[in-house]
């Protein structure tokens, strides 16, 4: 028999066919294997949720976190509901496919490599990782937009109802210290965020002043605080593993077809969380 094996993909964007086709050629290796979604899959509801479905059928248990494509509010999406009430929105119709999200308790993997805790996080991002020459939000955005790097969010991601994305990405930061703080602190946990935990991924991004859209340094030290045996996000669409105080931190993105076709899809695309090789 094949030893189960906690995986996991990011950035799946499957409103691009071709993406669509990689998704639904999704196998697990064993019936037991889990699988992490960690952010981006859509745009659409309703493409999240079809993508979602497909992948708890074949998965033992899927956990997902939203990225930042599936909290835009686009036209031509008939759901309409923007910032919070989307996500809570997509939070439940993933409780109606048994799919885990940052709002349910944590799920544990016992198989080979943990015990570990499975936390699926929402942490968003707050201008904190600020351009080179910046000391201030106002100042790194200033930046970006000389620069002409500026995040679709800033036009489709609302925050409603609180105030702005940083007062969100606090109350996130806020709502998941608590949860993993109730976490049996002898086990070692798996933290899964859309956005990198920490600055470091960043330093590689080929327009520097996008780092402002992805993370907030409010969880430099999560990955020790709270025990990481392994921390998982995407959203880089930079496919690599880094270490950071011994700790490994797996991006695990898909991207889009231009840079996969431009660089190979991942392999093997499902990466390996648990057991570590
Ligand atoms: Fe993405
Ligand atoms: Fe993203």
């Amino acid at each position: 028999m094949i030893a189960p094996r906690l995986l996991a993909l990011s950035d799946l964007h499957v409103r691009y066919p071709e993406n669509r086709a990689i998704v639904d050629g999704l196998r697990p290796r064993s019936e037991a294997d889990w699988l992490i979604v960690a952010g981006d899959v859509a745009e659409r509801v309703d493409d999240v949720v079809a993508a979602l479905a497909l992948l708890r059928e074949r998965f033992a248990t899927v956990v997902w976190v939203p990225g930042n494509h599936e909290l835009w509010t686009r036209s031509r999406d008939p759901v309409t509901l923007r910032g919070e009430h989307r996500y809570r929105h997509l939070v439940q119709a993933c409780r109606e496919l048994r799919v885990l999200t940052p709002e349910d308790p944590f799920a544990v993997w016992t198989g080979e490599g943990g015990p570990a805790i499975v936390a699926p996080l929402f942490l968003l991002y707050d201008y904190s990782f600020l351009p080179a020459d910046t000391s201030t939000p106002d100042e790194g955005l200033a930046a970006a937009y000389r620069a002409g790097v500026v995040c679709t969010d800033e036009h489709l991601l609302h925050p409603d109802p609180f105030p702005d994305r940083p007062a969100w990405c606090a109350a996130r930061v806020a709502y998941s210290r608590d949860r993993l703080a109730e976490c049996d602190p002898e086990l070692p946990t798996v933290l899964v965020n859309h956005w990198p935990l920490t600055r470091l991924p960043t330093r590689v991004l080929r327009h520097p002043e996008f780092s402002l859209w992805c993370g907030t340094q409010q969880t430099a030290d999560w990955h020790v605080r709270y025990r990481a045996t392994a921390v998982v996000y995407g959203h880089l669409h930079i496919p690599r593993v880094t270490w950071e105080d011994g700790v490994r931190f797996l991006e695990v993105s898909l991207g889009y077809p231009r840079e996969w076709g431009a660089r190979g899809v991942p392999d093997p695309l499902l990466r390996t969380v648990l057991p570590a090789s």
